[in-house]
């Protein structure tokens, strides 16, 4: 039967503005994502049994609904009739609920994997319509670009065309942050002091001419993620993380998404493999990753 192996990227943000808050529930933003080297790697097997199956060797990957690759293969067999299944398989790196989109970047690859194995021809249109259904964060990896400006929910995607190429260590703690509730504790605290959520910062404006020019440092001043507030009111503890970070000598750092990933920004890879070196031994999820 035939099978396709698929790299999965992460992603972090370099700059995240939330711009305000939707009729919907979800949160308007505009946001640089940067594709990443740290990578799933996932195997779609056809069956001709019709069955979906998800095997994973993460023990907290849920293998059910919950899990957006179970989820986009069962609604592609029923809108597209397909009489045959696939079982999937998912080899985790990419830490979970960590703000580096995992889940939603494994959903566009099974998305994307599918369309070749069950031979669905879906238009590019279809694509992003499937994804955005899936989630805020999938579309972004349907574009194979390493960066693109990211609006709406996130799921509107332009390309940004550079040849910039960034080193950073990522560090994730292991503690789950639900973007939901971060999310909601931003709604809540801005309500609660009757803050407007506003693009008065700007701050995607100001780093893109930045990242064009691959003006590393000029990036790393502009580093921001207007969820670092509600990020940091859930976990206090984290302003201690990115100070050791801040201290170390990397140009700048940054929380990715909804947390809790932070990164450092470092000139290049022998100062990003120097700064892995320096960086406390007692947190195990410590990355070295470039732009991919
Ligand atoms: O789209 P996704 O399922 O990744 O979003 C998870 C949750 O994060 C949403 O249910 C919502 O509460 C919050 N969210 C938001 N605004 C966004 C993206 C996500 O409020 N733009």
């Amino acid at each position: 039967m035939p099978s396709v192996r698929l790299k999965s990227y992460a992603k972090l943000n370099l700059s995240l503005d939330v711009v305000g808050k939707r009729p919907d529930g979800f949160h308007e933003l505009r946001t640089i994502f940067e594709r990443i080297s740290l990578a799933d790697d996932i195997t779609l097997s056809l069956n001709k049994s019709g069955r979906i199956s998800v095997k994973c060797n993460h023990p907290h990957v849920p293998t059910d609904q919950r899990n957006l690759v179970i989820r986009i293969a069962q609604q592609l067999q029923v809108d597209c009739s397909v009489p045959l299944g696939v079982d999937i398989h998912i080899e985790k790196n990419i830490p979970v609920a960590a703000g580096l989109a995992g889940g939603s970047s494994n959903g566009a690859t099974v998305l994307m994997g599918l369309n070749q194995l069950w031979q669905l021809k879906l238009s590019t249109q279809q694509l992003q319509d499937y994804a955005a259904w899936l989630g805020s964060d999938v579309a972004f990896f349907l574009y194979n670009t390493p960066f693109a400006l990211g609006e709406g929910r996130g799921e509107r995607i332009t390309p940004i065309k550079t040849s910039t190429k960034l080193w950073h260590v990522l560090v994730t703690p292991k503690v789950k942050m639900l973007t939901k509730n971060v999310f909601g504790y931003l709604s809540a605290s801005q309500a609660a002091f009757k803050l407007k959520l506003t693009n008065k910062k700007a701050g995607v404006n100001i780093l893109l001419p930045f990242l064009y020019q691959g003006d590393t440092q000029g990036i790393a001043s502009h580093l921001s993620n207007d969820l670092e507030p509600a990020i940091l009111s859930l976990r206090p503890d984290f302003i201690d993380l990115k100070m050791k970070l801040q201290r170390l000598g990397s140009l700048g750092v940054c929380f990715s998404g909804s947390g809790p990933s932070v990164y450092a920004l470092a000139s290049n890879q022998a100062h990003a493999n120097a700064l892995r070196l320096a960086f406390d031994q007692r947190y195990s999820q410590v990355f070295v990753v470039s732009t991919l």
